[in-house]
């Protein structure tokens, strides 16, 4: 009890703080339950807390550095000496006070993932300047030599956030509950354009000293610091519509921008279902084939992997995935990371909800179908502790975070039906905008405003079992489509002997080559696989989901032909997603895999973003 006191004493001497504030900046909560509590954070929020970051940053791609200053805000406890930051490897020359006076500062001991905490003294001052630069290998930021843009001219720079990797160039408290405004000035060589995460104010940048350029930008609503981002290179612009464009190297535009053309029927979509965009523009950045991610739902700015340009829209299900995170993560965010499940789980249903207004029930079940594969593949591979929506602390929510979470919201939406449980979802929306959430936190509000006492309703739902056990509980809704289990047939056509010329597969999309890829028999011989890439051509897919599902396929079955095509697919393609299953099935294999996957990756590494080095650095070095 005694240790409580304190804890409620700065709790409570906190929600005064705000008030006398308010006029500076109106910083949302900072929830307080213990479930709340960020492990992967220095900061300590209820002591002293940053509202809001200015940038001011020169790239040196010759140095490969950021450069400049980060002016914070501060809000604190009346009396608070100190304010701690997170700092994952940056050079700070000096911190000052707004007049310029210098402050002291200490950096603590580091940890190879969080970081260290970077404690300043503040003495009475509220805003303090930050003089920086980020190192060479900072793991957020991204340094391509031409070679690996589609120009082959220009460097290019971007940055990923998601989950704690923006410390390495941004000196704040980077943890998801703690929202900050933000703006930046951005100074770049002639010939660059930057973008970033906010309000694009000076499109075209303005000249500077020595030919150089500046563009700058604000993102005036509070968003957790993960969805800081920035991208510096040979970029083009083409609008899609009246609030949506593409921004890609000029070589990649042409190709990119027709994929995109249903996006702004996505918004609309969007919005008719969970309320209004708050975000002003929904533009989308084409990135070169090393961004590590599928999409990222950067705000105003949701960057893509080139990956998903298959030349027939098939995986623009990406696209409705991070417009969708603008409502589920960007709006109500996950409070901690192990909280993870409230933005993929969320987004993933919701993705859904906007693909079958979009394309129509049978293509929404064609995804939610694949969506359902993936989760009992996840369920099979991992430990049953991981398969909780709600991880524990110290764990991070994996893939089976989306999966799983989208499935018991369906489960939900078929308990109730789709009226009341959307009504729900849009006023939860409302009630939670630009807040975090945790866990308990949207169950407690699921049995304030949906279930509402009804006992058997509860038993029906089964929420405490969905979120907290392991495992997939038997109310779990499994959507099936028609036009997959027309696979199915194909598939078991072959295991029956069929030659591949024979299946139909000449009007297959990725899904349909998902389906069969992966539900074919795990073993099969040598003149079976070779029939199949012979027919199909899957040795030289220039689909990297074809590939790279084959890959697994014929690495698995030590199908020799398939290392030439693994060594050309796994430098060129950073999706992690997409090239460490095919890293995977090399090390399964032991004596014969594991060398060439070390081949393949001394080569391929410099080609990667650092968080997918280390990604296959896992994979590659379990004990590591
Ligand atoms: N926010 C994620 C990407 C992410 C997750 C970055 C975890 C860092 C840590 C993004 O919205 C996402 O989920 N991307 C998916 C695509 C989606 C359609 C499943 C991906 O990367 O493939
Ligand atoms: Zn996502």
């Amino acid at each position: 009890m005694r240790y409580l006191i304190p804890a409620l004493l700065s709790l409570s001497a906190l929600t005064v703080a705000p008030a006398l504030h308010a006029a500076l900046a109106k910083p949302s909560p900072i929830l307080t339950t213990p479930d709340a509590l960020d492990t992967q954070t220095y900061a300590r929020p209820q002591v002293a807390r940053v509202t809001h970051v200015d940038l001011d940053l020169a790239a040196d791609f010759d140095a490969k550095v950021m450069r400049g200053k980060a002016t914070l805000d501060i809000l604190a406890l009346r009396g608070a000496r100190e304010i701690v930051l997170d700092d994952k490897g940056l050079v700070i020359e000096k911190i000052t006070d707004a007049r310029g006076k210098a402050l002291t500062w200490t950096v603590g001991a580091s940890d190879e993932t969080k970081g260290a905490p970077l404690t300043v003294q503040l003495g009475t001052a509220r805003k303090i300047v930050i003089h920086y630069s980020s190192k060479p290998d900072a793991s957020a930021l991204g340094w391509l030599p031409p070679s690996l843009t589609a120009g082959k001219q220009k460097p290019f720079l971007y940055s990923q956030g998601q989950a704690i990797e923006n410390r390495s160039w941004v000196p704040t408290q980077d943890s998801p509950g703690i929202r900050q405004t933000w703006s930046a000035s951005i100074t770049v060589p002639e010939g660059f354009v930057a973008v970033m995460s906010g309000e694009r104010l000076t499109p075209q940048g303005e000249v500077v000293a020595g030919g150089k350029r500046r563009f700058r930008f604000s993102m005036p609503h509070p968003v957790p610091p993960y969805l800081i981002a920035i991208a510096i290179g040979d970029l083009a612009f083409k609008p899609l519509g009246p609030r949506s464009g593409v921004y890609a190297e000029p070589e990649t535009l042409a190709r990119v921008a027709p994929e995109l053309d249903d996006t702004e029927r996505m918004i609309d979509a969007a919005e008719k279902l969970y309320g209004p965009y708050r975000w002003g523009r929904f533009d989308m950045l084409v990135l070169p084939p090393s961004f590590p991610y599928g999409g990222m739902e950067n705000p105003t700015l949701t960057f893509l992997t080139p990956t998903i340009f298959t030349g027939d829209k098939a995986n623009v299900d990406v696209v409705a995935h991070e417009l969708a995170h603008s409502w589920s993560g960007n709006l109500v965010t996950n409070a901690t990371w192990p909280d993870g499940w409230l933005n993929e789980g969320f987004t993933t249903y919701f993705e859904n909800r906007i693909d079958e207004i979009v394309y129509g029930t049978e293509r929404a079940a064609v995804l939610a179908d694949i969506s359902w594969d993936e989760l009992q593949r996840d369920l099979k591979l991992s430990k049953p502790s991981a398969t909780k929506l709600r991880v524990d602390p110290g764990e991070e929510a994996g893939e089976l975070a989306y999966n799983k979470g989208a499935t018991f919201l369906r489960t939900i939406e078929r308990a109730v039906g789709r009226e009341r449980w959307d009504a729900y979802l849009r006023s939860y929306f409302d009630r939670h905008a630009f807040q975090p959430q945790t866990t308990a936190g949207f169950l407690a509000d699921l049995r304030k405003n949906l279930i509402k006492g009804d006992a058997a309703l509860e038993a029906q739902l089964l929420p405490d079992r969905w979120v907290y056990e392991p495992g997939l509980p038997g109310n779990a809704v499994h959507v099936k489509s028609q036009t997959l289990a027309q696979v199915d047939l194909a598939m078991e056509r072959v295991k029956s002997g069929a030659p591949a010329a024979s299946l139909g597969f000449e009007k297959w999309g990725t899904q349909e080559w998902q389906r069969f890829l992966n539900g074919l028999p795990r073993e099969l011989p040598a003149e079976r696989l070779a029939d199949l890439d012979s027919a199909m051509k899957l040795s030289t897919s220039s689909n990297a989901y074809v590939r790279s599902a084959w890959l697994v396929l014929a690495i698995g079955n030590r199908y020799q032909p398939a290392i030439a095509s693994a060594e050309e697919f796994l430098p060129r393609v950073g999706r992690n997603l997409l090239i460490r299953p095919v890293y995977r099935a090399l090390v399964a294999q032991g004596n014969w895999g594991k060398p060439i996957a070390e081949r393949i990756f001394a080569g391929a590494r410099g080609n990667y973003h650092p968080v997918t080095v280390s990604a296959i650095e896992r994979v590659l070095n379990p004990a590591a």
